[in-house]
């Protein structure tokens, strides 16, 4: 679909939270037929956090996010937290968000799996447009609960943390240029996890499949930016496997290094991840005024989204 990209909104700060406990590859392999060597060659991870609770971790991510952006909470006029590990299926986990932030707004979850970041960066900037001032975003997840930690297949990739952003509105066009967001609903069996299950997943499948919906949300959203890969100055991907990113961004004709990478430390944490990755980019000085950045992700659905932005955060 195309799309006017005028939104008058920018992303004004980012802020993360990740539970203390490590599972390293060594952890694993006491657990599960595998080994170090294996879960980094075919992934990139070599350890991952778990523990807690999805609105725990929205909190604090959420918190730092505000306290960075200096600004009122009380400010804040919507929570968007996309997740597909709420704590409850009723009430949404944001209303719990919500009240452990002490905000007075709407709340409401968000589930476009390992997308969902960016569908709710492209929902806040619309919410914006339409009248609001600030929306706080959040991706948390406790993928941990719902991993079968017998399966090696699966148990090596998912993992726990949260990221959060204020977006508000500012002056002008605002800070995004392009985006897209798609879903392939044929591809629901590839992965899945029903209530009270694990998640299953077709692992060649969604890694082929990732690679091309990657590629597809990106150029339609260069496209709609009027921008060319060669003008990005940073992309920031959905972490769920190395070998992922690195084809896509072959694909694109981005080089890798201009990736920002977490996912060897953090694993696959879903709609967590790409705040994750850009909180480390900004925190590491990689993100300067002015800086395109492609935010792009792929997850169960399959979904895929991408956001060009262009930086003009604190
Ligand atoms: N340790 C050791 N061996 C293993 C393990 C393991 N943990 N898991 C599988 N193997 C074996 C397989 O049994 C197979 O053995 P065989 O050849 O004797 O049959 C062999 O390793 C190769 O298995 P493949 O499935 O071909 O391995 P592949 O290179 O495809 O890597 C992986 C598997 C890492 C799961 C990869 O397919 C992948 O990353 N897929 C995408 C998954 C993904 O991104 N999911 C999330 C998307 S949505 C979201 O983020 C929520």
């Amino acid at each position: 679909m195309t799309s006017t990209a005028i939104s008058g909104a920018r992303i004004l700060s980012v802020g993360t939270a990740l539970p203390e406990q490590v599972l390293t590859n060594e952890d694993l392999e006491q657990m599960v037929d595998t080994s170090h060597e294996w879960i980094v060659e075919r992934s990139g991870i070599h350890e991952r956090r778990i523990g807690g609770t999805t609105s725990d971790l929205a909190a604090s991510a959420g918190k730092a996010a505000i306290e960075r952006a200096g600004i009122d909470p009380a400010t804040i006029d919507l929570l968007i937290l996309a997740t597909t590990s709420p704590d409850r299926r009723v009430p949404a986990t944001a209303s719990t968000v919500q009240e452990l932030l002490g905000l007075q707004c709407g709340a409401m979850d968000l589930n476009a799996a390992c997308s969902g970041f960016v569908y709710a960066l492209v929902a806040a900037h619309g919410f914006i447009e339409m009248g609001h001032s600030r929306v706080l975003i959040i991706g948390a997840e406790t993928l941990s609960r719902m991993t079968d930690w017998t399966d090696r297949t699966t148990c090596i990739l998912f993992a726990d943390g949260a990221g959060a952003a204020v977006v508000e509105k500012t002056d002008g066009a605002g800070d995004l240029h392009g985006w897209h967001v798609d879903s392939n609903g044929s591809l629901e069996e590839a992965l899945f996890c029903d209530f009270d299950g694990k998640i299953e997943m077709a692992g060649q499948a969604i890694f082929k499949n990732a690679v091309l919906a990657m590629e597809n949300a990106a150029r339609k959203s260069l496209a709609m930016a009027d921008m060319s890969a060669d003008q990005i100055d940073l992309v920031v991907p959905h972490q769920a496997n190395v070998r992922i990113v690195e084809a896509s961004c072959k694909r694109l004709g981005i080089p890798y290094e201009k990736t920002s990478m977490v996912i060897h430390r953090t694993g696959n944490t879903s709609s967590a991840s790409i705040p994750l990755a850009l909180e480390d980019a900004w925190t590491g000085g990689r993100v300067n005024q002015g800086d395109n950045i492609l935010l792009v992700g792929f997850g169960a659905g399959m979904t895929s989204a991408a956001a060009v932005i262009t930086w003009d955060g604190i």
